[in-house]
Parts: structure tokens; C-alpha cells; sequence
């Protein structure tokens, strides 16, 4: 979480006060009003905020795709386990993909991993730097695949000059603590489908959905509750306003990182160089041991990409032990209508995302560094840099 205070203490005591808390009935429709603002910011037809948080996002955007057992999903080997785990909880088969050496998933990779099976990819826009999406939009028209966006780690960035979630079918973002913007918890998912939408939709409130006016064009289903609420709604708001701030002053101290440092480390590429979003710096090293060596010298801002834990698909456990369910009988990896897919895990399935990895050290950014603590940055890199 970047920037919070005095804006979002008012606007949630304000519906404390109102002892309006429920989104339904009451006069201050904070809700309601952050889906438009988010859906007019982003520029698509249709948002729904949810309390369930960037995993439910994904999961209601899969089930709309009416996506479930038989099918394959291809997501990167490198994302937070959710991407895997929504999947597996529409029933469906996550089949992983190769990074390259920007972090995304692999375009040449998912063109490899397409079989009849295939009915979606999920790009992920990790750690603010944006997926290939016109490429990844071009490959999933040719083979009639859904493209469901997973944006939890870019609220509202961009690819050539376009919103990331507004690329393919459906966007899905989070608003946990860790995310550019945040109310704590918390997520939404956006289209310009309108079925999609109201199947998404019908996911999120034990197919009642009670309190809208939609009238759903298909029979509905029995599904989850993520309903939101006013607070969270609020929060959002004020959250919303600060967005672009936040995102010019990333860009900025990271542009500032790399224009003084490129002469003494190596930064790894980008899809998109000037609009990436990154919450970090990454620094490419010839082995894991010279990364380590460094991050050892900068101290908590800096990790190795290898020690994500659980952004990594080999330290996936339901999907290592396939336990994907609570109870046997509804483990998607005991489906006989999955049986045949592809759900295999094992280091040897992306290699290289696990070499890129090991060579990769993260250094954390935090767009509030004063001139003064962007200069004692930049000297602590280039002197761990020798
Ligand atoms: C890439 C990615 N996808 C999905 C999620 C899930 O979001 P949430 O924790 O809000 O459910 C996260 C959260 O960290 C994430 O980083």
C-alpha cells in the first residue's frame, strides 16, 4: 500500500456515520460509484467491485467464460499461486507457460502449448511490467481462445497506450494491501461483454443477485458471495483519485534507477519501456550467486526472483500434490474429464523461467522516495554494482 491517510479515514467514517454500510439502500451508492469511475478511468462498459479480492476476480471471470472440467488454461509458471488455484476451482486444468526475459508469459510458449483442449490464457502483468498483449490478443482470435487478464500486480496500467484488462475478454485486479492501489482486501473484474458480465456477476452473489435490475440471460447458478461493501467502496474512491500520482511518481523513480544505473548494472527489458508500471527494478546477474552477493549488500529492499515462494510454480502444493479440492471427489485432478490434460508441474515444464529467475535480483521501489533518498539509492546500487 503506497498513499492512505486523513481522504480515506473521512470518506469511510462518513458511511460509518451514515450506518449505511450495506452497498444496497442506501443514499451514498460509494459502490456504485467507484464501479463507474473505474469503468470510465479504464474505458470499458462494465465493472463490479468485489470483497473477494483479485482470486475471485479470476475465478467469477473463469466461470463466466463458462470454462470447467475438460479444459486446459494456460498462465505463466511465474504469478501469485491465485492464478492457478481460480482455475482449479472452476475445475479446469492450469497448464503452464514459459516466461521470457520481461517477467510475462512467453507468446512463443503459449503458441506451443495450444491444444483442443485450450479454452483461455491468462496473461499476467507481473509486478507492474505489462504482457505482449496484442501479440497474446492475436494468438487467442487465431485459436478462439478467451483472454482473461490477471492485472492484480498493475491497477491501472498501460500497453500501448491502452489499459491492461481492457485488452482481452476480461480484467481482473486486486486491492490487497501489497497493490498499487488498496482498501486492505479486495478486487474487481471489468469487461465490455455483457453476458460475460452478468455471468461473472452471477458468480459473485449465490446466483441471487438480488439487488441488481440486470436481467440475467441465462439460467442462473449457485456460485459464491463477494458482494462488496460501502466502506471498501469509499476507500476506493479516494484510492481512485490517487492513482495517477502514484503511477507517474513508479514511473519516475524507476526511469531515474535505470537512466543513472545502466552503465554499471544490467535492468532486464520491457514490453513497454516508458509505460511500465514496475513496482521494482530488475537487475539481471550472470549466476544466482552474483545476485545474491548483491542483494546481500542492499539489504530488505532486495531479493532474488527465485525466493518469490509462492509465485513460483514449482512451490505451487495443491498443484504438487494434487490436492486441488477438499474433498477427493471434487479434486479437478481426479475429473475423469481431465484426465489426459496436461497437469504437469514439474521443473522440467518451464525451465527457463527458473533460470531467468535465479539470475534475477528485485530491487523494491517506493514512488515517495524523497530526491534526497532517491540519491542514497542510487549510490548503494552503483557501489554494490562493483
Ligand atoms: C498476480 C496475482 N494474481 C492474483 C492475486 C490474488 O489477489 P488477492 O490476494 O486479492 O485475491 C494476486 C495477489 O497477490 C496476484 O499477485
Amino acid at each position: 500500500m503506497y498513499r492512505i491517510g486523513k481522504e480515506e479515514i473521512d470518506a469511510a467514517a462518513k458511511v460509518i456515520y451514515s450506518k449505511q454500510l450495506f452497498r444496497v439502500g442506501g443514499e451514498l451508492h460509494e459502490c456504485d460509484n467507484f464501479e463507474k469511475e473505474w469503468a470510465e478511468k479504464l474505458g470499458v462498459k462494465y465493472s463490479l467491485l468485489i470483497t473477494g479480492g483479485g482470486t475471485a476476480a479470476l475465478t467469477s471471470a473463469i466461470a463466466a467464460c463458462q470454462i470447467g472440467p475438460g479444459d486446459e488454461v494456460l498462465i505463466p509458471g511465474y504469478t501469485w499461486i491465485a492464478t492457478a488455484s481460480a482455475v482449479l476451482t472452476c475445475g479446469a486444468i492450469p497448464v503452464i507457460c514459459e516466461i521470457d526475459e520481461t517477467l510475462t508469459i512467453d507468446p512463443e510458449d503459449i503458441k506451443r502449448k495450444i491444444t483442443p483442449q485450450t479454452k483461455a490464457i491468462i496473461p499476467v502483468h507481473m509486478a507492474g511490467h505489462p504482457c505482449e498483449m496484442d501479440t497474446i490478443c492475436q494468438i487467442a482470435k487465431e485459436h478462439g481462445l478467451y483472454v482473461i487478464e490477471d492485472c492484480c500486480q498493475n491497477d491501472g496500467g498501460t500497453y500501448k497506450g491502452k489499459r491492461v484488462g481492457t485488452w482481452g475478454d476480461m480484467g481482473c485486479f486486486s486491492f490487497n494491501y501489497f497493490k498499487i492501489i488498496s482498501s486492505g482486501e479486495g478486487g474487481c473484474f471489468i469487461t465490455n461483454n455483457e453476458e460475460l458480465f452478468q455471468r461473472a456477476a452471477c458468480y459473485c452473489d449465490c446466483g441471487s443477485f438480488f439487488w441488481s435490475d440486470i436481467e440475467f440471460k441465462f439460467p442462473v447458478f449457485v456460485a459464491q458471495q463477494f458482494r462488496a461493501n460501502e466502506i471498501q467502496g469509499a476507500i476506493m474512491r479516494e484510492q481512485l483519485k490517487k492513482l495517477d500520482s502514484i503511477i507517474a511518481d513508479l514511473k519516475r523513480v524507476r526511469k531515474t534507477l535505470i537512466a543513472e544505473l545502466s552503465d554499471c548494472l544490467k535492468f532486464i527489458p520491457s514490453k513497454s519501456p516508458e509505460e511500465d508500471t514496475g513496482v521494482n527494478v530488475v537487475i539481471e546477474f550472470p549466476d544466482e550467486a552474483a545476485g545474491r552477493a548483491f542483494c546481500e549488500k542492499i539489504g530488505a529492499i532486495a531479493m532474488m526472483g527465485i525466493d518469490h515462494g509462492k509465485h513460483i510454480f514449482t512451490n505451487w502444493t495443491p498443484l504438487q500434490t494434487k490436492t486441488a479440492y477438499h474433498v477427493p471427489a471434487m479434486n479437478p485432478f481426479n475429473f475423469p474429464q481431465n484426465k489426459g490434460l496436461r497437469a504437469n508441474y514439474g521443473a522440467e515444464v518451464c525451465p527457463k523461467t527458473l533460470e531467468y529467475l535465479k539470475k534475477y535480483a528485485f530491487v523494491a521501489i517506493d514512488p515517495d522516495w524523497t530526491d534526497e533518498e532517491l540519491k542514497d539509492i542510487i549510490a548503494k546500487l552503483r557501489a554494490a554494482a562493483k
